[in-house]
């Protein structure tokens, strides 16, 4: 039974993102004492770009011991890494470039290569060599940051797409039909394996699926199916995307 949601509610992006930021931080913080590696895995889209340069500026960036993490890609659009559609690009420019992770501790998807197949396991061969799950286990993410769109996708899981059904393989590519294009995303297994799922949610667009994701009936959405099993899920939003929420809800 899978533990209720943590619900947060903030003015702003902004507090959002720098709340968001310190969680981060208490998490690699304490994997650090306990002499351990923190492993993250970041969403694309729009979202979290806030996020990714409030981790990599010289205020923040030194209250992390960033060789004790490593960052992994949720999904990833397949278009070459220097194209401006790429999740990659995003979060090189909002995070990589100022926050002193080593280079070796980022790890990218080849979402451009086109044996998606191919590129999709060589990820999954790169997750297993850091996060080292038991034979037959899948791997454990120590904190997933998610987005959510207004049809209710999160990571590359979009309504209706096959790679919502995948309960073995840890990365796929997947057909977006409404994008009519491909993306490599992690599968629900792997985002559901995790030990913390962190959904950040904003804007007007989003607040009638936000409700029904958190107060409707369960497993009409894909966002509505991150249920880790050993794991607890938060959501960050903002007062626009909670709009909706009944009032026991906004807390
Ligand atoms: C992506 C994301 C995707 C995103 C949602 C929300 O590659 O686009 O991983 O799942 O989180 O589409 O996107 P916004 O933050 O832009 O609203």
């Amino acid at each position: 039974m899978t533990r209720s949601p943590e619900i947060r509610i903030f003015d702003d992006l902004e507090c959002l993102s720098w709340a968001i930021a310190t969680r981060f931080e208490e998490l690699a913080r304490l994997k650090t004492i306990e002499k351990k590696t923190l492993s993250a895995a970041l969403s694309g889209g729009s979202t979290p770009k806030l996020l990714y340069e409030i981790m990599g500026s010289s205020a923040f960036s030194r209250r992390v011991r960033w060789p004790n993490v490593h960052l992994f890609q949720v999904d990833e659009r397949c278009v070459p890494p220097d194209h401006a559609d790429s999740n990659y690009r995003m979060i090189r420019h909002a995070l990589l470039e100022s926050a002193g992770l080593p280079e070796g501790n980022f790890h990218r998807m080849g979402a451009e290569r086109p044996d998606r197949e191919q590129a999709a396991k060589d990820y999954a061969q790169d997750m297993a060599s850091v996060l080292e799950p038991a034979a037959g286990a899948f791997p454990r993410l120590d904190v997933v940051f998610l987005g959510m769109g207004p049809d209710g996708h999160t990571a590359s899981l979009f309504p209706g797409s096959a790679a919502l059904d995948e309960q073995t393989a840890w990365v796929v590519p997947n057909f977006v039909a409404k994008l009519n294009a491909f993306r490599l995303t992690l599968t629900l297994p792997v985002l559901n394996a995790a030990a913390h799922v962190i959904f950040m949610v904003t804007g007007e667009d989003k607040a009638a699926t936000l409700r029904a994701v958190l107060e409707g009936p369960q497993g009409h959405f894909p966002a509505q199916r991150i249920e880790p099993a050993r794991g607890r899920v938060s959501w960050f939003l903002d007062l626009a995307a909670a709009q909706s929420l009944s009032a026991g809800l906004q807390g």
